[in-house]
């Protein structure tokens, strides 16, 4: 007998019909928006609501809250107009045996938008998360505030908003775009660690085709304005650019396996059948004898990490700067590295953004960092200039400075300038710098040096100018372009052979495990932003 039938049968006693009927309610709130719109959201192969939480957690593990929650809006003709969840689903479950919190908007009810009651369901959980400690996971797929709710639904999004903040650097917050995510609905995704959108089906942008098309008479589509690809490579503002739904929901569980539940909670430990004094002859001679040929760091990393297996973050952004989660025996570990195949490794304003608000996160998180250096020094040009690079280089240096989770520093080439500063130097609380007998460390290279302090000896030179700047490039050279000035002076602990790279890694961060470092009792510092 069907539930339905059951729930009104003279024969069931009072509590079967109860049970009948709590089953037919859960079937109202299953269906979401109908068959049809199930049916035209599922075409091109997007998953549901539901069955995203489905891929998303561990098998069995979701338990839903307020599956029965429904508006209260009166205007427009909706007080006739209930479907039971009010286009969001919320709840908690597990990812890789650990307890996550979620919400998942359902774009068949009333287009996902943004209720009151949605909000408030929202909120229900992220509290929860954050008292209970564990990651917060909010799959985005809405047409924005519900218009027929007016002010309500914008007082919906201002409460994420606050608790986005005051849930930052507390618990790790990760936002999935799945559809349309546009105005102010943008920025509680932005203010969360980690932005994965989906290709070809996600967009966010504050303004849209049609308003920019009247205000500055731009013509652009809605996948060039603000698609996946668009957002992973030219804004930064997403960290991950996904094939399809699964793709999306995998690669977060992925980076979870990284992280901690939250602030006070050590990152985890997995077991590794890679043996900790691995060590890798051909990196005694990865470092190209030229100092002007690149290198893929890449292949450098690929080497020394557990199995080879590096998650890197912002892929396709700033390239020059490599980000992303690797295990030192079993550890985790945030890497940042120079790309020396990309601009040379310099640092410009993406590339700073971009390590900077990794650095962060990691140090939020108690993820000690390995910062791997070829750096020949901040990237010149009016363009950067007159954008800033003054005020984003800073955030990066800000980032290692503040930070008191354990840092690794191993420079293989280049380390030059302010950029040597900056890249997790002794003198920003490094805590383990080791150099590459190829390492350059000076304030510049030896060109731009013999340049600015010999002009005058290769002027006075005459017609054996080229030659004596030919000495002289070689003099200084000789003199500053390796690692021993910093290692006699205790800059750099100590010059490794590069194929022992990972055993020194793993000893470091061994030795720094119990590390404790405090910076002095603040309000907040005032990062260059
Ligand atoms: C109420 C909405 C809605 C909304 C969509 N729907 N958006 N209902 N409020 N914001 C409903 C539609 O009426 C429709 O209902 C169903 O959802 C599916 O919408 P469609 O338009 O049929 O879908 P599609 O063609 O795929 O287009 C998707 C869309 C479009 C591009 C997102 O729906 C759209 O432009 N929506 C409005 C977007 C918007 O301007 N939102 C406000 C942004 S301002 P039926 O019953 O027909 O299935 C904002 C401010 C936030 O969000 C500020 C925070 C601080």
């Amino acid at each position: 007998m069907a539930p339905t039938d059951k729930a009104t049968d003279p024969t069931a006693n009072r509590t079967e019909q109860r049970v009948a009927a709590l089953e037919v309610k859960n079937a109202e709130a299953l269906a979401g928006g109908g068959a049809e719109r199930l049916a035209k959201h599922k075409e091109g192969g997007r998953l549901t609501a539901r069955e995203r939480i489905d891929v998303l957690l561990d098998p069995g593990s979701f338990v839903e809250m307020d599956r029965f929650v429904t508006h209260r809006s009166q205007n427009f003709g909706m007080a006739d107009k209930k479907i039971p969840g009010d286009g969001v689903i919320t709840g908690y479950g597990r990812i890789n045996g650990k307890l996550v919190y979620c919400y998942s908007q359902d774009f068949t009810v009333f287009g996902g938008s943004m209720s009151r009651t949605q909000a408030n369901k929202i909120i229900k959980v992220m509290d929860m998360a954050v008292k209970n400690g564990a990651p917060m996971i909010g799959i985005n797929d809405s047409g924005g505030a519900r218009i027929q709710e007016g002010v309500e639904a914008l007082a919906g999004y201002s409460d994420i908003f606050l608790r986005n903040t005051m849930s930052s650097g507390v618990i790790p917050q990760i936002s999935a775009i799945m559809g349309p995510c546009a105005g102010g609905a943008v920025y509680s995704p932005s203010i969360t660690d980690f932005i994965f959108m989906v290709k070809d089906t996600s967009y966010m942008f504050v303004t849209g085709p049609d308003v920019i098309k009247t205000v500055t008479h731009e013509e652009v589509t809605k996948e060039a304005l603000g698609g996946a690809n668009t957002h992973a490579a030219k804004s930064g503002v997403a960290h991950f650019a996904t094939n399809d739904d699964k793709h999306c929901m995998l690669m977060i569980r992925e980076m979870l396996s990284f992280l901690p539940s939250n602030n006070v909670d050590d990152a985890p430990v997995l077991p590794t059948s890679d043996r900790p004094d691995r060590v890798d002859e051909s990196l005694n001679s990865f470092i190209p004898d030229n100092p002007r040929k690149p290198y893929d760091m890449h292949e450098l990393l690929k080497t020394v990490v557990d199995e080879g297996y590096f998650l890197e973050v912002h892929q396709h952004y700033a390239k020059n700067i490599i980000v992303g989660f690797a295990r030192f025996n079993g550890r985790s570990v945030g890497i940042v590295a120079n790309q020396p195949q990309v601009l040379a490794g310099c640092l410009d304003i993406p590339a700073s953004k971009k390590a900077a608000r990794f650095v962060r996160f990691c140090d939020a998180f108690n993820i000690p960092i390995v910062t791997f250096v070829d750096v020949p020094g901040f990237l010149p040009g009016t363009d950067q200039e007159w954008n800033g690079i003054i005020t984003h280089g800073a955030k990066l240096l800000y980032a290692y400075a503040e930070a008191t989770v354990p840092k690794i520093t191993i420079i293989t080439r280049k380390d030059y300038g302010g950029a040597y500063c900056v890249m997790s130097s002794k003198h920003l609380r490094g805590d383990v710098n080791l150099a590459y007998p190829t390492a350059e460390i000076a304030v510049m290279g030896a060109d731009g040096a013999v340049s600015i302090i010999f002009r005058d000896a290769i002027k006075k030179a005459g017609d054996k100018a080229t030659e004596e700047r030919t000495r002289l490039t070689a003099d200084y050279e000789e003199k500053f372009a390796n690692p021993y000035v910093a290692a006699e002076l205790g800059y750099v602990d100590e010059v490794i052979e590069p194929a022992l790279t990972r055993k020194r890694i793993i000893d470091a961060l061994e030795m720094l495990k119990n590390k404790r470092d405090t910076n002095p009792p603040k309000k907040h510092g005032n990062i260059p932003l």
